[in-house]
């Protein structure tokens, strides 16, 4: 598989903003900062397709994006939705709490959605909070739907820590939006998901 195309949609700040339902929806999920926009730009090819940052709290919206995937002869069309980060936010309280509604709202309501991407920073790979997160998806996902784990920026790590990620999740996904290594693999396990 490959992807063919990719372009943005639309970004909204509530439920009520989203697009139609009907396209299956991929749902990048993660703390601030992890690379869920990044991962987004390298399973697209597209550099600054998703706005990403070196600034925890750089996603504020839930931003849509159309992805065109072939396959053989055939195209298959999906929707990559990236997400504000879970926790850190350099913002008020009242602001912050009214991102955390309108995500979990999105998160809990949307029926398009059928994969969760779940990402984790491989870097601290046994957070209490992506814990949290992981029950929490587990919890409320319905039969159509699926999590995927991916840990995220493997450059950083030695293989000493590789080893250690490997030996509790023993198929984990480990990813670099910047050297590209895990990509091709992540997409393909992505694409299984939605159409295997
Ligand atoms: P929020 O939108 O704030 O929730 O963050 P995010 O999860 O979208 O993270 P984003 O993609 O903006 O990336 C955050 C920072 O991590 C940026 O400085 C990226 O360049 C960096 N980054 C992302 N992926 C990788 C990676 O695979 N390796 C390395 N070394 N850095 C990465
Ligand atoms: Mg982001």
């Amino acid at each position: 598989i490959k992807v063919k195309d990719a372009f943005f949609v639309k970004s909204a700040s509530s439920l009520e903003e989203t697009t139609p339902e009907g396209i299956s929806e991929v749902a990048f999920i993660g703390r601030s900062n992890v690379g869920k926009s990044s991962i987004i730009n390298a399973f697209t090819n597209k550099k600054g397709l998703a706005k990403s940052s070196s600034t925890p709290g750089k996603t504020r919206l839930i931003n849509f994006f159309n992805v065109l995937f072939t396959q053989e002869d055939k195209t298959f069309n999906v929707q990559f939705v990236d997400l504000p980060g879970f926790g850190y936010a350099r913002v008020s309280r009242s602001m912050k709490e009214e991102w955390q509604r309108n995500l979990t709202r999105y998160i809990e309501k949307r029926v398009s959605i059928r994969v969760f991407v779940h990402l984790i920073d491989s870097r601290h790979p046994f957070l209490e909070s992506d814990h949290d997160v992981h029950a929490y998806l587990e919890k409320l996902i319905r039969p159509d739907q699926k999590i995927l784990r991916i840990f995220t920026k493997s450059d950083k790590l030695k293989q000493s820590d590789v080893s250690v990620i490997k030996k509790h999740y023993p198929d984990a996904l480990l990813v670099s939006s910047s050297n590209k290594k895990g990509i091709d693999k992540a997409l393909h396990a992505i694409f299984e998901m939605l159409f295997g």
